[in-house]
């Protein structure tokens, strides 16, 4: 059989070029300064180096890098770290990444509403601050500037048991503020009681109890870098506070840190990182324990640090108000799965009434809608605060609430929704 290819009709010369009377006709002026002058922009320069560079910082990655050169490297790992291989702390951001949004357009999105409710009480966008301990080690403004932050945006903040600030410098700060307070529930059940009493007098309104550290983790850089609680003056940290002189001047100007809430209440002295240790991670911690919590706070408990559907329930038939769908942020147990991949089932356990709220590697707006649409009432951030923290004390949480509320109003509008309300499972898909 005899096949005949033809060719498709290429032209085989060039178009001729113009001739110069058909030529498009260039109008062209003198420059004038007037117009010029508009198109120069010149801007007055930030000449605060703070202002400048928080300014420049367009997202949380941004905040991150500014953080690693404002802070002594040993304070930044051990933030930034997590336990063993860091497998969690991976997986955590590998879900939220894999997430896809399904837009739904054609309804009006111009002005949308980012509020929420959580405990039936109106918070401006579904984020939550997460307690984090030492947080004065990070910045010397420490507690108090997340807790006014949290208050001036309209979103609860959560003091942690280890935190270098107590309830009272909290409340103090921030007196307007929604604010929680994390328990570590010790064997000592007069320094328990104590604290309690002194969160409700202090008006903190939800406590949250973290039941993920029987036992302390194994952070590889922490070890590495010899980090002590205070930082302790080592030649190596001694050098890594040389590079960081601003961090350094303010650690030596200010008080020195300690366990706030905790000093004062154990045999009334000053406590060590040492003896926190000892008094905060509790092998024994066991669904007594949150009955006795229940038993002993009159307003919300959280249950933080639950990863499955069955410890969920658990916790709520026990009298939990709800859970934290949380790892610790891959601190603590290696291997276990990241949050978002978990949550569909929790939410699913505990019905529409219960309260769920997910941590663990939010760093996005659009992570915090991936978690609303999965099943979460809001989120909570550590990690994504503390860079703020680190990298410009009270104005860099600013900076990082800001950034999180622009990218997540934004997304919003782009998946045509217009409100958090309106947020809905078929907007994802999930692998
Ligand atoms: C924490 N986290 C924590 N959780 C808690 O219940 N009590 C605590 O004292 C602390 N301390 C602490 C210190 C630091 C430096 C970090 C980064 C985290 C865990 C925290 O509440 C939250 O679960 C995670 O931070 C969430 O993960 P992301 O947002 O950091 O990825």
């Amino acid at each position: 059989m005899t096949v005949t290819v033809t060719q498709p009709q290429v032209p085989t010369t060039a178009p001729a070029a113009p001739q110069a009377h058909e030529r498009l006709r260039v109008t062209r002026q003198r420059p004038r300064w007037s117009e010029l002058r508009e198109l120069l922009q010149l801007r007055r320069p930030t000449l605060n180096p703070v202002e400048r560079r928080l300014g420049a910082a367009l997202s949380i990655g941004d905040l991150r890098t500014v953080a690693a050169r404002t802070t002594p490297r040993a304070v930044f790992d051990y933030v930034d770290g997590a336990a063993d291989a860091e497998l969690t702390l991976r997986r955590n951001r590998d879900a939220f990444a894999a997430v896809d949004f399904v837009p739904d357009y054609l309804s009006p999105v111009d002005d949308p509403d980012l509020s929420t409710s959580v405990f039936g009480h109106e918070i401006a966008m579904p984020l939550i601050f997460a307690p984090t301990g030492y947080t004065r080690m990070m910045h010397h403004e420490g507690e108090a500037a997340v807790a006014r932050v949290a208050a001036r945006n309209g979103l609860p903040y959560t003091l942690s048991t280890v935190g270098t600030s107590t309830v009272e410098d909290v409340a103090a700060a921030a007196p307007e503020g929604e604010n929680w307070f994390q328990l570590y529930l010790t064997r000592d059940e007069r320094l328990n009681k104590e604290l309690l009493d002194r969160a409700l007098a202090a008006g903190f309104t939800t406590v949250v109890l973290t039941v993920d550290t029987p036992v302390a983790a194994r952070h590889l850089k922490d070890i590495r870098n010899g980090l002590t609680i205070p930082p302790s003056l080592t030649p190596r940290t001694l050098l890594g506070m040389a590079r960081c002189p601003s961090w350094t001047l303010n650690k030596l100007t200010t008080s020195p840190i300690t366990f706030a809430s905790l000093s004062g209440t154990m045999d009334g002295g000053a406590i060590d990182a040492v003896r926190v240790a000892d008094v905060v991670f509790e092998p024994t911690l066991n669904y007594e324990h949150l009955a006795w919590l229940r038993a002993n706070w009159p307003h919300h408990i959280l249950v933080k640090g639950v990863l499955s559907p069955n410890n969920a329930r658990r916790a709520v038939e026990t009298g939990a108000d709800g859970v934290v769908v949380s790892n610790h942020g891959g601190r603590q147990l290696d291997r276990t799965p990241a949050t978002l991949s978990v949550l569909p089932a929790i939410r699913e356990e505990l019905g529409p009434d219960a309260t769920v709220i997910l941590d663990s590697g939010v760093m996005h707006g659009q992570d915090i809608i991936a978690a609303v649409a999965l099943g979460a009432d809001a989120v909570m951030i550590g990690r994504a605060y503390l860079y703020g923290l680190m990298a410009g004390g009270e104005r860099g949480v600013d900076r990082a609430v800001s950034i999180l509320r622009e990218e997540y109003g934004r997304s919003l509008q782009l998946l045509g929704l217009g409100s958090t309300a309106a947020i809905e499972r078929q907007h994802v898909r999930v692998p």
